[in-house]
């Protein structure tokens, strides 16, 4: 097909450049975005006396058409006609004649391309927030079932000091509520009207900004045209949030992987969200969790893929841009379906509630509290570190717990050591021992859990 810019080209365009060039088969998605703009530029266009409203009433008829065609199938746009804005407005020339050509007055795709990105990460955007929203619901419902499962904590991943289960889903939805708030203030920059920059200084003609961007729902409108045809930190902005968000879920995705082996046996994944070994009859494997763990691999590169991209561009567009699309459409996609597979997992895993208890009581996790207990004796903290440790010891010869031990066995080495000392030791104690602000005792979380109730509240 002709090109609609080969005005002053004498040559056809080589069929290599053109498969190098081309980017509809990707940008295509764009093609909801792109008639809406259209269709509103062109009633702007109209209202300014540019156009005549007949010539307007054709072309916004064009589009809706196409947007139909489009929609079933009908419509497959050409390759060689470089990418979906021309795909549209060559295809709209076909079907309304050469007042289709009118469209673009006061247009450039440079604006165009970056108003479709702004509309298409708008509505991303919205439900990548739900998803992220839908995801914290499930785990406070576990967290609720949860309140009385106690766990070992880890650090270094060796047991630490015990925990509720509910504390340790209820520190993922923490997580989640900043991935939450970043998409959410990235919105504020992305919800800024672009159209009118033109190719990157402005145009000649009347048009209106703060009309088309109020019929588009934008608060806010670009200030300087160049800037506005360059700027891609709106698609950043998402791709390091989007690549955050990716790297909580491969954490959370890492502890199932972990919980589920036999090793842990903390958890047992639903069958419908694992899969089984084409070899060996025995094997129930995590694959949902593995491959969101890799896939934050290459939602992390998307985002280093597009901050290359821009390192070193002059201003203002530069033909590089165009290979912003493909990282923004596949950290969404990754993301959107990453956070519904961890929201099912979650939601049909089963915790082994016997099995976290019997190995919260392995690991010494109560000696922090034995500890504690003697500085209330008045040993200084680091005496009283010692002593317990040369108790762990002891234990670890003989293969005992710190509260198994008798009171003589604990006085050889701690003498103020006296019988409530058993009370401090007790599992639940050591839990519920933790209540200040933020900490793992069963009124701390409690008070939590009904805050995040409350504000997950469906609308
Ligand atoms: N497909 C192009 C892109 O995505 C549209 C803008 C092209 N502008 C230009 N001056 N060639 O960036």
């Amino acid at each position: 097909m002709s090109k609609l810019w080969n005005g002053r080209f004498s040559e056809n365009t080589d069929n290599l450049v053109e498969a190098f060039t081309q980017s509809v088969h990707y940008d295509v998605r764009l093609y909801r975005e792109d008639i809406r703009g259209s269709i509103v530029h062109c009633e702007m266009l109209v209202k300014q006396g540019i156009i005549t409203p007949e010539e307007g009433e054709r072309i916004v008829q064009g589009l809706l058409e196409i947007e139909k065609e489009i929609e079933e199938g009908a419509f497959q746009p050409d390759p060689s006609m470089e990418d979906i804005h021309m795909n549209i407005e060559a295809h709209l020339i076909e079907k309304v004649g050469p007042v289709g050509g009118k469209l673009h007055t006061a247009r450039s795709r440079n604006d165009q391309v970056v108003l479709d990105e702004r509309l298409y990460l708008r509505g991303e955007i919205r439900e990548v927030v739900d998803l992220i929203k839908n995801f914290q619901r499930v785990l406070v419902m576990r967290a609720r079932e949860h309140v009385g499962t106690i766990m070992p904590g880890f650090t270094h991943l060796q047991h630490a000091q015990p925990v509720r289960l509910a504390f340790h889903l209820l520190a993922y939805v923490e997580m989640l509520e900043r991935d939450k708030e970043r998409f959410m203030d990235a919105l504020k920059r992305v919800n800024i009207l672009p159209l009118g920059a033109g190719a990157l200084a402005g145009t000649t003609l009347p048009i209106d900004r703060e009309w088309v961007a109020k019929r588009l729902g934008f608060p806010r409108i670009s200030a300087n045209a160049m800037d506005t045809v360059a700027d891609r930190d709106f698609i950043l902005e998402f791709l390091a949030h989007g690549a955050i968000t990716m790297i909580h879920l491969s954490r959370m995705a890492e502890e199932l992987v972990l919980w589920s082996s036999p090793e842990f046996s903390f958890v047992e994944l639903s069958d419908s969200y694992c899969t089984g070994s084409s070899i060996m009859p025995q094997k129930k494997n995590p694959d949902v969790a593995e491959l969101v763990r890799g896939k934050s691999g290459r939602v992390v590169g998307n985002l280093v893929s597009l901050l290359v991209v821009l390192k070193g561009l002059p201003l203002a567009y530069n033909r590089d841009l165009q290979e912003d699309k493909e990282p923004m459409f596949d950290t969404s996609d990754t993301l959107k379906m990453s956070l519904k597979v961890m929201a099912g997992m979650y939601e049909r895993a089963v915790f082994n509630v016997g099995e976290m208890e019997r190995r919260a009581r392995e690991g010494f996790t109560n000696a922090t509290d034995l500890a504690d207990y003697l500085v209330r004796k008045g040993v200084p903290f680091r005496e009283a570190h010692r002593m317990v440790g040369e108790l762990v010891a002891y234990c670890l010869d003989r293969g005992k717990t710190l509260e198994e031990l008798s009171l003589e066995e604990m006085r050889g080495v701690a003498p103020t050591v006296e019988k409530d000392v058993y009370e401090v030791l007790d599992l639940q104690r050591v839990v519920d021992g933790r209540g200040s602000l933020g900490g793992t005792s069963r009124e701390q979380v409690e008070e939590r859990l009904k805050i995040w109730e409350e504000l997950l509240k469906e609308a």
